[in-house]
């Protein structure tokens, strides 16, 4: 029998991540090939003509698992019965803005989302935040939207991990799906932690840690992590735009894995609620090393963390309580 279709809620559906997101969403890529999908898309009134246009090609690309589409400047009408939603839409920031101005301005946003949200959407929503500054959003968000539950709220970090992935497979030469386990922890800022002491590399004579492969600590402690935290402005620099095919993939992966589970003994990178699992503050939401089941993520315990990763934990951490005062600073 044909499963009922899913509603998928996309704000800002008429940016550069949307345009890209929601033809991967409609073509199942999100959700399983078996599995019919409504798409709501949201943007503000500047941009309804530019999200009208969206819904024409997406009408106009016959997708056969798209039952339905809303595109609307209404975030009431957007958030109604939506089982899922990928939060995209926020305040750029511009030249010359302080953080503080930028943060206040999605501060806003995401309070008022959060409330159509709680009001509207389906029970037990999951919520994928997408929109920098991601981790903090995403916690406005829960806070202003306290009867979802607060393992519904995550924030996107996969797009690191899989950079991390990408580095590893372009020095090893593999398959991606030869390499799992790597690790994000923190903030989707360069201040991230790309971790790869527990990832592995599935060879020819059994499963190989990656550090032994490719055997080279100086570029792992050094270029490695570099390279991927500040691989959003190597791609500014070149696109003259941000990335946005890798993100609407990567939340593509990150709802995928939430929804249908993890393989197991594979863990992945999510920006999650934290209960102070690896001494981390609780009360923001930090990228952890998760597994999920039955449509819920649990935190990977017990990874040893050395001296090295330590340092690096903190310094994240630290950046989020920061930007979690600055966030309750503009609500006053
Ligand atoms: N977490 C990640 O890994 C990651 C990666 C890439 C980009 N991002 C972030 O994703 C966001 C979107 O990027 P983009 O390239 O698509 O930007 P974009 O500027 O092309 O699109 C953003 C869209 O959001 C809309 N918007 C603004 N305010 C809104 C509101 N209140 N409600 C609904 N829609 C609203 C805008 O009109 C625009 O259409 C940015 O914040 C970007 O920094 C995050």
């Amino acid at each position: 029998m044909a499963k009922e279709p899913a509603r998928i809620l996309v704000t800002g559906a008429a940016g550069q991540i949307g345009y890209a997101l929601v033809p991967m969403i409609a073509r199942g890529i999100m959700l399983g090939p078996d599995q019919p999908v409504i798409l709501h898309m949201l943007d503000i009134p500047p941009a309804a003509e530019a999200l009208n246009g969206v819904k024409m090609e997406l009408i106009d690309a016959a997708f056969p698992l798209l039952k339905g589409i809303v595109a609307t400047t209404d975030p009431v009408e957007a958030c109604s019965g939506v089982n899922i939603a990928v939060m995209v839409g926020g305040f750029p920031r511009k030249e010359g803005m302080e953080r503080k101005d930028v943060m206040s301005k999605n501060v806003s946003i995401y309070k008022s989302q959060a409330s159509a949200l709680e009001q509207h959407a389906a029970p037990n929503c999951k919520v994928l935040v997408v929109a920098n500054p991601a981790n903090t959003n995403a916690l406005i968000l829960k806070e202003f939207a306290p009867s979802i539950p607060e393992k519904n709220v995550t924030c996107l970090t996969r797009l690191d991990h899989n950079r991390a992935l990408g580095q590893i497979l372009e020095r090893l030469h593999v398959p991606v799906s030869n390499v799992k386990n790597v690790i994000i922890w923190g903030n989707h800022s360069s201040s991230q932690y790309p971790d790869v002491y527990h990832a592995s590399v599935v060879t020819g004579a059994g499963e190989k840690p990656v550090r032994e492969l490719v055997a080279d600590d100086a570029w792992l402690d050094g270029e490695f992590i570099t390279t991927v935290q500040q691989r959003g402005a190597a791609i500014i620099k070149a696109r003259k735009l941000s990335s946005a095919l890798s993100a609407a993939s990567s939340a593509c992966d990150h709802i995928r894995d939430w929804v249908l589970g993890t393989p197991k003994g594979t863990f992945v990178s999510m920006g999650v609620y934290s209960d102070g699992s690896y001494d981390v503050p609780p009360g923001i939401i930090f990228s952890y090393p998760v597994t999920c089941e039955n449509g819920s993520w649990s935190i990977v315990q017990g990874l040893p963390i050395n001296e090295f990763s330590r340092k690096k934990l903190d310094a994240t951490a630290n950046e989020l309580v920061e930007e979690k005062a600055l966030a309750y600073s503009c609500l006053n």
